[in-house]
């Protein structure tokens, strides 16, 4: 059988979903293509089941592409205000809970009801549980076969995400069929992810469990945030954050103590000479993260008799302690996954490709990826809604 459409959204997450509901409310006659069960399972497990929406902090520079110019057009003019304003509409309760990161008060559900109620609107055909088999194109139409159907339409738009999370879904197929049409893509990698450390690190492996807020760096990006030892290396939100900027063989730089004030140390030896170096650590930080780290600084002892100068050397290495990840937990944990298709082959403000009329690529199937916090959703609404304007 063959039916047609105006339009063919490949992927019901969060992108896919506000695309369609958008081009559907249009008066478009608009199919949604999911192979998953159900509609917006990464929504589902989002922000701990509550769903971090979006962030109000929102701004291109908080995304990482090979064009840091790309997201600007679609975040400008689909903003977490008018997101903001949809879930109003819906009856949504919300709270911020840090850093501008807005959350369901109840539960992720109904983020994800409120736009299958959106598609409805817009009258969206939706189908579900059935593989997407082959798509091409010819004579100015898409032609996808699934279900042993044949949809036929003018457009058709990429919103299948990156492959983070195979156990959910997640596959490359946005890149396989971006490659059909002649589009770049950007070496995919995962991004928001925690890292691990190699058997040098033992000492601190053995802290799994343990947390403390730190400043995480690589190169020139910083984050302050929580930090967390695993059994295989770090994570916690300061490590997934600088986790995206991280690079195979590069370094990640700590500072355990960003709230010491400069000499910190040799005044406390002042002020309290007979007091333990471990025991001066285990103020500021957890204990079992004291003593590992006065393990490394090999500093046992009062501070009375450690030269100003050693205590000037610890503390520049405790506000810059140097790890080198040997790797990360890979899509298997990663949140996103950074890369993706290349912004070169599309147009900012409508994510059409340049060279073939009618596709379009949106959400996290594009190499565009945001911080932790909302953002990745932001990008998500943001480029699904930008899509749907043109449908
Ligand atoms: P998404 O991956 O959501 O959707 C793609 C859809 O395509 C899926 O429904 C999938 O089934 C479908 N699909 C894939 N391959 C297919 C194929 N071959 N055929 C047919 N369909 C196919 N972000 C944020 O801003 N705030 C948060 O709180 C969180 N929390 C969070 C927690 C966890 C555990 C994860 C893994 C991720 C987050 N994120 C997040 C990131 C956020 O989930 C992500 O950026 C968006 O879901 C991306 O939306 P998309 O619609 O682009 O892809």
């Amino acid at each position: 059988m063959r039916r047609t459409f105006d339009a063919i959204v490949l992927g019901a997450g969060g992108a896919g979903l506000m695309c369609a509901a958008q081009a559907g409310q249009r008066g478009r006659k608009v199919l949604l293509i999911d192979h998953a069960d159900q509609p917006g399972k990464k929504i589902l497990i989002s922000g701990g089941g509550r769903c971090n929406f979006t962030n109000i902090h929102t701004a291109p520079d908080r995304y990482l592409s090979n064009n840091m110019h790309f997201a600007k057009s679609a975040l400008g003019r689909y903003a977490p205000d008018d997101f903001i304003a949809l879930v109003d509409r819906h009856r949504i309760a919300w709270h911020e809970k840090t850093l501008g990161q807005l959350f369901c008060d109840g539960s992720a559900r109904q983020i994800v009801a409120m736009l299958m109620e959106e598609c409805a609107r817009g009258q969206v055909r939706i189908s579900l549980g059935k593989p997407i088999g082959e798509v091409d194109h010819a004579d100015g139409q898409f032609r996808v076969r699934c279900g042993g159907e044949e949809m036929v339409a003018p457009a058709l738009v990429i919103a299948t995400g990156g492959p983070s999370i195979p156990k959910m879904g997640a596959s490359g197929f946005a890149y396989d069929l971006a490659r059909k049409f002649g589009l770049e893509i950007v070496e995919p990698r995962p991004a928001l992810v925690p890292l691990t450390l190699g058997d040098g690190d033992s000492l601190f492996q053995s802290l799994s469990g343990v947390a403390a807020d730190v400043v995480a760096r690589c190169g020139k990006s910083a984050f302050r945030e929580a930090a967390l030892f695993t059994h295989k290396g770090l994570s916690g939100p300061a490590i997934l954050q600088i986790s995206s900027y991280w690079r195979p063989g590069r370094e990640i730089g700590i500072d355990f103590l960003p709230s010491a004030a400069e000499n910190w140390l040799r005044d406390a030896k002042r002020a309290r000479p007979k007091t333990h170096f471990h025991t001066l650590l285990g103020e500021l930080l957890p204990g079992r993260l004291a003593e590992a780290l006065t393990k490394r600084l090999g500093l046992w002892g009062e501070l009375a008799n450690m030269p100003d100068r050693t205590l000037e050397k610890a503390e520049r290495q405790l506000a810059d302690w140097m790890f080198r990840p040997d790797g990360t937990e890979g899509f298997a944990k990663a949140e996103v996954t950074a890369g993706g298709i290349s912004t070169d082959g599309l147009s900012s403000r409508t994510m059409e490709a340049r060279t073939v009329p009618g596709l379009y690529a949106i959400g996290e199937a594009v190499d565009v990826t945001g911080w932790l916090g909302g953002y990745n959703f932001q990008w998500a609404w943001a480029s699904g809604w930008a899509a749907g304007q043109m449908l």
